[in-house]
């Protein structure tokens, strides 16, 4: 069973729940939407005292919401853009036809101030993704539109309560106040920080959750910028793997589940945790990040009423999503060399946005902004081909890089270990080098760029085609 509360939509067989129409779409028209999603200007009260001006939601009131869509199920979502300037939704992870991506020009006309597009999503993966503009990115992120999706798993897998924590920060002043969005000097380094970290949009939220009951915690970083490393914690001692585990990260099942420390989660990148919560009444389990001055609590997790009992043991195995396994004997390889840019010419204007800087590169090359006419592709590949996409970093920065509408698996790195793991997003740290697979299967212009957001709209994008 999963608790939907009242920020969340479901979305199955045609059925959407919310709270403005709970259950009254049911017999809607075939033409009807599953979810009407606006993106709106928006308050809110994200610092105690204060009401934070100039916001955008994906909501007409309320942070975006968690949407829910079941794996195979077609659901229909009209994007209604209300701000007064264009805009796009994009839907990170999710393997969907490129005309659904949402990618200005590469995959449709920016949805102007006023107009609405409806895009049609079908994911045979499950797992947790997340949603957010991709025009005037940087901005509209930073205001607020980020959201968590979820593709639930066609057969349950045992779980009393499933909880999305949106993980992300706001860059406001004392008096709850934007602040500049960026500096151009921390966007030609690691990016600019935020002020206030919250999750759910609040400041150390309290979540009470039966007692001893199975909970799986979905943690999305959805910031424009933090690179962080998140524990679970009940005092300051690491709940054991009995009490909680990792067992899927960017929406994929991980082979051997792995304790709940030491998560390291860039932006765009999300961590499955199965969390036990404690068995006696009050007890707390803590979500921190890690910093120079100590763990810092993000949220909390307390347990009420008798304790049910559960253990993790009684969870059956994710189910692994369909992802064609690469062919690695006959993979051809791809080189791509992350870093500054050659000549830091200003980008281009567009409707889109620009930061007005040109800091980064790929293969030397930096984004020119999303334009009608964009630049070539990085690469061409073939449709059904396998490649290994050699990625250098040679810059003292992170990169999680992220490439569109396909799933590539981590092969190596020449700094450390990494985890068995089919992903979207790769954490490519300072002068790392990591090879990666996948099969080109999905045909279109993808979108491939760090999403340190600042970096990608100062160069560090590009785009792979895979050609029918
Ligand atoms: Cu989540 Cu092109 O991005
Ligand atoms: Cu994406
Ligand atoms: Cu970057």
């Amino acid at each position: 069973m999963s608790i939907v509360s009242r920020r969340e939509l479901l979305i199955g067989g045609g059925a959407v729940v919310s709270a403005a129409a709970a259950g009254g779409l049911t017999a809607a028209r075939a033409t009807a939407p599953d979810l009407t999603l606006p993106i709106a200007p928006h308050r809110a009260a994200i610092m105690p005292g204060t009401v934070t001006e100039g916001m955008m939601s994906f909501a007409d009131g309320g942070l975006p919401p968690v949407i829910r869509l079941q794996q195979g199920v077609t659901a229909r979502i009209d994007v209604v853009n209300k701000l007064k300037e264009a805009s796009i939704v994009h839907w990170h992870g999710l393997r969907v036809p490129n005309g659904m991506d949402g990618v200005p020009y590469l995959t449709q006309r920016p949805i102007e101030a006023g107009d609405s597009f409806r895009y049609e999503l079908t994911s045979h993966d499950a797992g947790t993704y997340w949603y957010h503009p991709h025009c005037n990115t940087l901005e509209q992120m930073a205001r607020g539109l980020t959201g968590v999706l979820v593709v639930e798993e066609a057969e349950p897998v045992g779980f009393d309560q499933d909880l999305p924590l949106n993980l992300r920060d706001f860059r406001l002043g004392r008096d709850g106040q934007f602040i500049s969005l960026f500096k151009p000097r921390s966007a030609a380094r690691g990016g600019t920080l935020g002020t206030i970290s919250t999750v759910n949009w609040q400041e150390q939220p309290v979540y009470d959750l039966p007692a001893g009951s199975l909970t799986r915690l979905r943690l999305a970083v959805t910031d424009v910028t933090r690179v962080g490393t998140y524990d679970l914690v009940s005092g300051d001692t690491p709940l054991a793997m009995d009490d909680a585990k990792v067992i899927a990260l960017d929406s994929n099942p991980l082979p051997i589940p792995i304790g709940a420390s030491n998560i390291l989660i860039a932006p765009g990148q999300r961590a499955d945790v199965a969390l036990r919560v404690p068995d006696r009444e009050g007890e707390e389990v803590l979500l921190t990040r890690r910093t120079s001055k100590g763990p810092k609590v993000l949220a909390r997790f307390r347990a009420v009423g008798p304790s049910a009992g559960r253990t993790l043991r009684e969870l059956k195995p994710l189910p692994l999503n369909p992802i064609a396994e690469p062919d690695l004997a006959n993979a051809e390889v791809i080189d791509f060399l992350f870093g500054w840019s050659p000549e830091g010419a200003p980008p281009v204007a567009s409707i889109c946005g620009t930061l007005g800087y040109t800091f980064w590169s790929i293969n030397r090359v930096a984004w020119e902004g999303d334009t009608p006419d964009p630049i070539a592709p990085l690469a061409v590949m073939k449709k059904g081909k396998s490649y290994i996409l050699r990625l250098r970093n040679e810059t003292p920065n992170d990169h999680p890089i992220h490439l569109h509408g396909m799933t590539f698996r981590l092969l190596r790195s020449n700094k450390r270990q990494l985890p068995q793991l089919l992903t979207d997003t790769a954490l490519l740290r300072e002068g790392e080098t990591m090879e990666v697979a996948l099969v080109a299967d999905n045909p279109g212009d993808w979108a491939f760029h760090c999403h340190v957001i600042e970096h990608q709209k100062t160069g560090l994008t590009g785009y792979l085609r895979v050609e029918a």
